[in-house]
């Protein structure tokens, strides 16, 4: 199968959701803590009525308010213009009242996720593949997969391969990788895959509370995708204790969050280094019989990015660090890389005049602990920073510090540009560990119109914690060079537009419009219900109590139904058996 991606999305959020700034206020923290200091607006969490099983059978199967509010602008259209009588008939004929064709509660999800699957033109029947990525464990030996199985075996498909993923926030992008994997295989079957990413992150009390989050994402994996993944991809594995889950009576990992943001910068260099040097190999071999090149792997080849986002400042700092990176390596080719040689200089004047009085320990603090953590800029001397390999900086946390806010700093209009549409959902949901990078994905898809996405490349951070990490790409659209643009864009794009000359992309691009639609975030976003922290403490400590034996037998969820949406699955029960039941709303 050719050009093998994401053929569709769904992401699925609680209802429920708590103000950071509000957050500030109640635990006591500084004002601007969570929300500049983390670059947090808004955090998700679930009541105990959601759980893992409900909050993927909903990812999976979110789509009947779509239909039901095509139905709402039909009918109106049709009223208003006077042709009501016909359009109500055609109405009635082509969106049938809800009982009519479920047939009451029981059957309703079964319908549900034949329209999901249709919507894409797609039949239970065309599943060969479905993997749940999840760090938020219900139960130690039977998979999520195995209860999404109930939409699927109804419909007669029980040939659906693959199981749940495990490893902290990285899993979401294994399973896509072993799905797309399966498709270039000789075993496949000519079937979609599915995969879905899924957590709710809960910390305890205390300094890493305001990071939690919860979101699913379900992705259909299948060929002649509008996302394609990229054929390079440099990854960063090895063993760390940052981050956790020790304690099976308990939701909370045991964290240890300054090590953990380390770390995934760390893994972010290495990751980045190798994609440049892979890269770099690649373009040899594809351009031998085009150019005679030597060019390698910069990040302002790169149109879009999307880091795995615990919290937001993270996601700026790791976008300087790739900055950084390409800083030290191209430093001195002021012929080659005169845009970037140009404006670190302008940079270094600036910092020279600055430095004309030296830097005493209380302006470099000051500076340091400005907004945001990044007002260092202008005391910071970037000369001290050429030469050094990016690596080897993480052994004097003060100078790194230093660095890291300069280079936020000197990096911001280009995050603004290339990685701040896709943080717009992350910040407001918070961190879903598996489905969080994912998540960005959807918030790209949501903020930049679908004309503007043909032909882009989205880098992609993989981070999962202790640890597991991969720096891959996104191709949106056709794609003609499977790593990287040419040294001299013109012939891509010349290419490019060739190539939408000669048709095959309004397809592409309707199914990107289409993704757009659906996913309908901002409307979305704007349905949830906020709630004071008083009631988020009150909430997260019933659910921490339901993970004690004793409640995980026969449990009934008491919070409110107002707290889940419309087309959520629930848990009603868990059984003396521990074993939970779920119902559409
Ligand atoms: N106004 C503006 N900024 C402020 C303010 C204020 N009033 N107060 C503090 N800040 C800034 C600080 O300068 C700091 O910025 P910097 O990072 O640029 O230096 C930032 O806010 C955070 O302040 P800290 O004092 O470092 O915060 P604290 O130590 O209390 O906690 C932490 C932050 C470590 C991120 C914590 O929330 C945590 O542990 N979270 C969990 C992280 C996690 O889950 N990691 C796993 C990642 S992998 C995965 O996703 C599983």
């Amino acid at each position: 199968p050719e050009k093998i991606g994401i053929c569709a999305l769904e992401c699925y959020f609680p209802k429920l959701f708590v103000n950071q700034s509000d957050l500030e206020a109640f635990t006591g923290a500084s004002q601007g803590k969570y929300t500049i200091g983390l670059g947090q607006q808004e955090m998700a969490f679930c009541s105990d009525r959601e759980d893992i099983y409900s909050l993927t059978l909903t990812g999976l199967l979110k789509k009947r308010r779509q239909k039901e509010t095509y139905k709402i602008v039909f009918l109106f259209f049709s009223a208003s213009y006077f042709v009501g009588f016909f359009c109500l008939i055609l109405s009635a004929c082509f969106f049938p009242t809800k009982q009519k064709k479920s047939g009451g509660n029981k059957k309703k999800k079964w319908v549900v996720v034949s329209r999901l699957l249709k919507n894409n033109g797609i039949a239970e029947q065309d599943i060969g593949r479905l993997s749940v990525a999840s760090e938020t464990i219900a139960d130690h030996s039977k998979s999520i997969k195995s209860v999404v199985m109930q939409l699927f075996e109804k419909k007669g498909n029980t040939d659906i391969e693959g199981v749940d993923y495990l490893h902290a926030c990285y899993a979401g992008t294994a399973s896509l990788f072993d799905s797309v994997s399966w498709m270039e295989s000789e075993r496949w079957d000519g079937r979609y895959a599915i995969v879905v990413c899924a957590d709710i992150a809960e910390y305890a009390k205390g300094p890493a509370r305001p990071t939690g989050g919860a979101c699913a994402v379900a992705m259909l994996i299948g060929p002649n995708a509008p996302i394609q993944i990229g054929s390079v991809r440099a990854s960063y594995m090895c063993h760390a204790y940052d981050f956790y889950k020790p304690y099976l009576n308990s939701p909370y990992p045991q964290v240890d969050g300054h090590l953990s943001n380390h770390w995934f910068l760390q893994s972010l260099d290495e990751c980045y280094k190798l994609f440049c040097s892979k890269c770099k190999v690649q373009v040899r071999v594809t351009l031998i019989f085009f150019l005679n090149t030597n060019e390698s792997f910069r990040s302002d080849i790169v149109d879009y990015w999307i880091f795995h986002s615990p919290f937001n400042k993270l996601v700026r700092k790791g976008f300087a660090r790739v900055i950084f990176n390409d800083f030290y390596r191209h430093n001195d080719d002021t012929q080659k890389y005169p845009v970037l040689f140009k404006s670190f200089s302008s940079l270094d004047k600036s910092l020279q005049r600055h430095m004309q009085a030296p830097l005493d320990s209380d302006r470099a603090s000051s500076c340091l602990s400005g907004v945001g953590g990044i007002g260092g800029f202008e005391s910071v001397d970037v000369h001290q920073f050429k030469d050094v390999e990016p690596l080897k900086t993480y052994s004097n946390e003060t100078y790194n510090t230093e660095l890291m806010n300069a280079f936020v700093k000197y990096s911001s209009q280009e995050y603004d540009k290339k990685v701040s549409p896709s943080t717009f959902a992350p910040r407001k949901l918070g961190n879903s560990y598996t489905a969080s990078l994912y998540l960005g994905l959807c918030s790209l898809i949501s903020q930049v119109d679908a004309s503007s996405l043909m032909g882009r490349k989205v880098a992609a951070f993989s981070y999962g914690s202790g640890i597991c990490s991969t720096l891959f790409t996104f191709e949106i659209g056709n794609f003609f060079f499977p790593c990287i643009k040419l040294p001299d864009y013109c012939i891509v794009r010349v290419c490019m537009c060739t190539q939408q000359i000669l048709g095959n992309d309004e397809n592409t691009r309707s199914l990107l419009q289409t993704m757009h639609q659906r996913l309908n975030l901002y409307e979305r976003l704007n349905m949830r219900h906020k709630v004071r922290p008083q009631v988020f403490d009150q909430i997260l400590d019933r659910r921490e109590e339901m993970f004690h034996i004793e409640k995980q037998k026969s449990y009934r969820p008491t919070h409110s139904l107002d707290y889940v949406f419309e087309d959520a699955f629930v848990l009603t029960e868990i059984d003396g058996d521990g074993r939970r039941f779920y119902s559409p709303l």
